[in-house]
């Protein structure tokens, strides 16, 4: 039987496991590399990591900001700029990134611990939503392991619809995409923004990102009913 996993922040000299967690979890390009993992902590980043029987197996970066997310013009247009946000003294958001689960502890049960934490971390720090860069890889699909994601043509055409119009498609297109439902699952959360060339190298979701929020509060409570009951 498998442990119950601690979640906790990560420790001072623990960047190189966390990069080699980011070498199992995530295909070739979109994996940090060490000094980009202490580059992250020196801008005051937080990283909430999963430990099983001694290794790490899911992680997930954020960093407590003012910035407001509708304040479009001022938004950051791409993953180097999201994931290099300086911290801020006043806390409103988190604006959370490179969430993953080792793929050997991919059950549903690993990342709602650990974004449990995160969650209730943020609010502690005195956030109240948080915003996070949604992949969408069924956009180009991926085969490239461990990435296992079928391409959706319908989901194709829906994002470049949104880019050419500026006009957001329904949910129900946007939840065709396995990434994006997963995070309406655990966090009830609302698409904002549709950002081409936030992340080229993430070639299954085209280059895009699909920026989302979500109410912090809301997001601890399990099930969509208990959210809407607020
Ligand atoms: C996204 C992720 C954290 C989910 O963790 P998990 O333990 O698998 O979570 P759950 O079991 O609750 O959810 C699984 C769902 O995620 C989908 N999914 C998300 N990313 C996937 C991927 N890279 N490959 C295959 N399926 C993926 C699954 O299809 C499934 O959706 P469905 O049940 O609606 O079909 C994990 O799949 C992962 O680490 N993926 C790689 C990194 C990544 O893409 N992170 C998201 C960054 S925006």
């Amino acid at each position: 039987m498998l442990h119950t996993p601690t979640v906790r922040v990560l420790r001072a000299g623990e960047e190189a496991d966390l990069a080699q967690l980011e070498m199992e979890a995530w295909p070739g390009p979109l994996q940090a590399s060490i000094d980009k993992i202490k580059t992250r902590i020196e801008l005051g980043h937080r990283i909430m990591v999963a430990e099983r029987a001694g290794a790490l197996i899911a992680s997930v970066c954020y960093v407590p900001t003012a910035h407001d997310p509708f304040e479009w013009p001022a938004f950051p247009k791409t993953f180097e700029a999201f994931s290099l946000m300086p911290r801020s003294q006043a806390v409103r958001f988190v604006y959370v990134y490179n969430l993953c689960v080792h793929p050997a502890h991919r059950d549903g049960s690993v990342v709602r611990a650990l974004m449990r934490a995160g969650i209730l971390d943020s609010i502690s720090l005195g956030a109240e939503s948080l915003v996070a860069d949604g992949r969408c890889p069924a956009y180009a699909g991926s085969t490239e392991l461990p990435d296992r994601v079928d391409a959706d043509e319908e989901f194709h055409q829906a994002i470049d619809d949104w880019r050419m119009s500026g006009i957001k498609p329904s949910d129900e297109k946007l939840l065709r995409d396995p990434v994006l439902r997963f995070y309406r699952r655990l966090l009830g959360c609302r698409f904002l923004y549709l950002i081409p060339d936030f992340i080229p190298a993430d070639i299954a979701s085209g280059g895009h990102r699909v920026m989302f929020i979500a109410d912090l509060k809301k997001a601890t409570l399990t099930n969509d009913r208990d959210r809407n009951a607020l």
